[in-house]
């Protein structure tokens, strides 16, 4: 079990927050298959304190999905702490602020990766959303800025000293982007260092390695990013693999409820076009591991709508279905 501030976790695996894909409907998925805590997209802290309503829906939660962290990110202390009160009275269960994103749109604004340049600011961030707020509070943080600019110790140091309950490490500088292995030897140094929980993120792509990232570092969770968008069913492997030892492939079946099942929740919450839009692209990651993707591929562009989605879902199941039969 994890616990972060006073909230108590079933287990120790988290989604990683991801924008574009962490909305409400994949949280809830994700729930399901076991994680212990979701997160949301990054959430802009100027949009929430203006007031706008488009990002005030980043908030939007369903009891299924909780407990949930709302992830802010901003450059002004004010401005987050002010986002981070609306998030608590919104219902979230932890407040995350970002401090590792290094896409430009948010860097060249002083936020995400870029405050990692800026220790002082970091201390001023944490200290006014602690006083805004009594929830859990957590930071995600990247090794630093660049290798000349490796400064996520001290930075670690400083958010623990500001009061908050945890910090979520991403191992490569935001000048390496995704290239590169993650260096998990970071994870287990600031760990080392530090009193508060510290949880592991980068290049979770096999079951297993949740449990390696686990004992090599000592630290206290895991997060799963971009293995989960495919394979959702990574968190059950995952405490499977620690409870037994080893742990099933989901069968045909399981792949296509959950399919129909995330396709449903989309349609509930960002309406039928915006729904299958996104579930042609998640079709293709969901079928990764199955035969005859070729045909998907051909079809998928011909998509315009609900009931065209659904006849080739079980067009495309129904066949190889029979060719596993016919074969086995
Ligand atoms: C498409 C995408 C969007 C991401 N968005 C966010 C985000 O909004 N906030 C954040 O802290 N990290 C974000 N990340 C980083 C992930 O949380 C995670 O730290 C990173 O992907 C490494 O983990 P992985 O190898 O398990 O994917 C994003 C990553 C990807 C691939």
């Amino acid at each position: 079990m994890l616990t972060i501030g006073k909230l108590h976790l079933k287990n120790w695996l988290i989604m990683a927050p991801m924008s574009g894909k962490t909305n409400l409907p994949f949280r809830i998925i994700v729930k399901k298959m076991g994680a212990a805590l979701v997160i949301t997209e990054m959430i802009s802290a100027v949009g929430l304190s203006r007031g706008q309503s488009k990002t005030y829906s980043y908030l939007d939660s369903h009891p299924d999905e909780r407990p949930v962290a709302a992830q802010l990110f901003g450059s002004e202390p004010d401005t987050i702490a002010t986002s981070a009160g609306i998030a608590t009275e919104k219902a979230m269960d932890i407040i995350d602020i970002n401090m590792g994103c290094p896409v430009k749109k948010v860097v060249k604004t002083g936020s995400g990766a870029a405050l990692m340049r800026d220790p002082k600011k970091v201390g001023r961030i944490l200290s006014a959303v602690r006083k805004n707020t009594s929830l859990p509070l957590t930071v995600k943080i990247r090794a630093g800025w660049s290798p000349e600019e490796a400064n996520a110790l001290e930075i670690a140091r400083i958010i623990e000293d500001s009061g908050a309950d945890g910090i979520s490490i991403h191992p490569r500088f935001a000048s390496q982007g995704f290239s590169g292995k993650a260096d998990w030897s970071l994870i287990s140094r600031i760990k080392a260092a530090l009193k508060i929980p510290i949880f592991g993120s980068g290049d979770i792509t096999e079951p297993y390695l949740a449990l390696k990232m686990r004992s090599e570092t000592n630290c206290d969770g895991v997060m799963i990013g971009r293995a989960a968008l495919a394979n959702p069913w990574i968190f059950k492997q995952i405490l499977d693999m620690e409870k037994k030892g080893s742990f099933d492939i989901p069968d045909l079946n399981e792949r296509y409820h959950l399919i129909m099942e995330h396709y449903f929740l989309l349609i509930k919450y960002v309406g039928e076009n915006r729904a299958t839009n996104t579930m042609k692209g998640l079709l293709l990651l969901y079928t990764k591991r199955l035969p005859n993707r070729k045909f998907l591929k051909g079809i998928i562009s011909e998509i315009d709508g609900r009931e065209k989605l659904i006849s080739v879902i079980n067009k495309y199941f129904g066949y190889i279905r029979e060719e596993i039969v016919s074969e086995g």
